[in-house]
């Protein structure tokens, strides 16, 4: 397998006066290209500030995240080397992520003025064009169209393509910015509860198609609670109190559909236990 991300001791600070608060301490994590790893823990844990690190949004104290090129992360100009997080601004971190990183929020960040297909379209034109949004996305349009035509069918959104996000319900809009986070590719999608606000029939819907990203080689990052949607995953990675708190790795349990994912579940939840759960 070949490795996609690096993390390595890595350590994120807060001062509240002069109180110091490692909100991420010492955290370790390899994740190999086509992996989908879960992330756990409670609520407050460190989970969306680690999401928030490997993203590039936020800068770290201590330890480094690398991503490696040769996994499918791509810059520009073209390198050889490891992408080194430690050694890049805000601006450079921004310009790798998006190329490289689709991000999925609780919070469904869809533009409320731009139509479902305008929305997953976005990410293809400031791709493409960064400072000519107002100008068509000459020559690109029509592929572009083509991908979103047949993801919104894949994904059961064709009949909602030319609503507006306040049109839709909530796991339809989620589903929307799903595509939008993956329409260009990138190497590594990041979740940070993407089915908090969804009921459980929607959760399914969303989770499928993730699983569906997946199995087609989409490299997912998943922070949930739900154990129901952390047993889509192949590995937890459990957070506690910022550090690490041990990891596991399904066992590819016999049998095929619902024996295979309550085996899981009863894996998870056995680990989950184990951790105070
Ligand atoms: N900007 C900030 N300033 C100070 N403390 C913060 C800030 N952002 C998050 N925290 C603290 O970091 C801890 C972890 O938060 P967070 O990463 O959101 O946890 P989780 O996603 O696991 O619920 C919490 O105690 C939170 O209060
Ligand atoms: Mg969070």
């Amino acid at each position: 397998m070949e490795k996609l991300l690096e993390v390595r001791n890595l350590t994120k600070k807060y001062y509240v006066g002069k109180t110091e608060n490692k909100v991420v301490d010492n955290v370790s994590i390899d994740v190999d290209k086509g992996e989908f790893v879960v992330i756990m823990g409670a609520s407050g844990s460190g989970k969306t500030s680690l999401m928030h690190l490997i993203a590039g949004i936020d800068d770290f104290d201590e330890g480094s995240i690398k991503y490696m090129p040769a996994s499918g992360v791509t810059t520009k100009p073209p390198v050889d080397d490891t992408v080194d997080f430690g050694r890049m601004n805000g601006k450079a971190k921004a310009v790798f992520r998006q190329r490289n990183i689709g991000i999925v929020f609780q919070q469904q960040c869809l533009i409320p003025d731009l139509t479902v297909y305008e929305n997953i379209m976005l990410p293809l034109m400031l791709k493409r064009r960064p400072l000519m949004l107002k100008r068509r996305p000459a020559g690109n349009g029509k592929q572009g169209k083509d991908i979103i035509l047949r993801l919104c069918g894949q994904f059961g959104l064709t009949e909602h393509i030319r609503k507006y996000p306040s049109q839709l319900s909530g796991g339809q809009q989620q589903r929307a910015a799903i595509l939008r986070s993956v329409v260009n590719e990138p190497p590594l999608l990041l979740c940070d509860e993407p089915t908090g606000s969804l009921n459980s029939a929607q959760t399914k819907r969303v989770m499928d198609l993730l699983s569906e990203l997946n199995q087609k080689g989409q490299t997912i990052i998943l922070v949930t609670h739900d154990t129901k949607v952390a047993v889509r995953g192949k590995r937890i990675v459990y957070i506690e109190d910022g550090h690490a708190g041990g990891e596991l790795t399904f066992t590819e349990a016999e049998g095929a559909g619902q024996e295979r994912v309550d085996k899981k579940e009863q894996e998870l939840m056995d680990f989950l236990k184990e951790r105070g759960w």
